[in-house]
């Protein structure tokens, strides 16, 4: 399974690229404006920093508004991935962005029929999101599961990136259907090291070893 982080944060970007298990970033709209730096500048400061595939989202709804951001996007460096709004002319540009072998991430995915549009037109990455299907009393994993099936069924290539995750529970769920990706905040992340009975037991084993070494 990928891990990608899901944050625009430089800070936070290089500490869990420095855990050596950091796949890719994903970022958006509002993650950048949070970062108040240039758009162009921030996506080359995180390729600097990982070596793997970062998504960067479109602003443009219409056809050639999102044909003329995605080419440009993806100039700037061959593991751009371009981030798309799964809107009819988003789909539209999918599929010519796909002819002409430009990567894409699918994003703002709630339903199964939206996932297979996605895929059809020749997504890279499909991006359901499942917290924000949870904040409306409806069960985002259940979508993941319905996605992959689907996808399986007909052998499409479109990746499952598991975005919208709020903890670990979330990614382990993501892990059991078999997802291909999974895309967290810095806080999940690091709360996928923590257990308190390794805290615990590690404190044991380090006061048994001073003891030893006392006698
Ligand atoms: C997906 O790529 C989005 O950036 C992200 O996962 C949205 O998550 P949120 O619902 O926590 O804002």
């Amino acid at each position: 399974m990928k891990f990608f982080i899901d944050t625009a944060n430089i800070a936070q970007i290089k500490e869990a690229a420095s855990y050596g298990l950091l796949d890719g970033v994903t970022t958006n709209p509002s993650l950048v404006a949070k970062e108040g730096m240039d758009f162009r500048k921030l996506l080359e400061e995180i390729l600097k920093i990982v070596d793997g595939p970062v998504s960067a989202e479109v602003v443009a709804t219409d056809y050639n508004g999102i044909m003329k951001e995605a080419i440009d996007l993806a100039k700037i460096h061959k593991n751009i991935v371009v981030k798309i709004p799964l809107i009819k002319d988003g789909i539209r540009a999918v599929k010519d962005l796909f002819e002409e072998d430009i990567k894409t991430n699918v994003t703002l995915c709630f339903s199964a029929p939206q996932a297979l549009l996605a895929a059809k037109a020749g997504a890279t990455y499909i991006s359901p999101f499942v917290g924000r299907i949870d904040d409306i009393s409806h069960n985002g994993m259940e979508l993941i599961k319905q996605i992959v099936q689907i996808y399986k069924n007909y052998n499409y290539k479109t990746q499952v990136l598991v975005a919208s995750i709020r903890h670990p529970l979330h990614l382990v769920d993501a892990a059991m259907i078999g997802a291909d990706v999974a895309t967290m905040p810095f806080d999940v992340i690091e709360k996928l090291f923590k257990h308190p009975l390794t805290d615990i037991g590690l404190e044991k084993f380090l006061s048994d070893w001073k003891k030893l070494n006392q006698k």
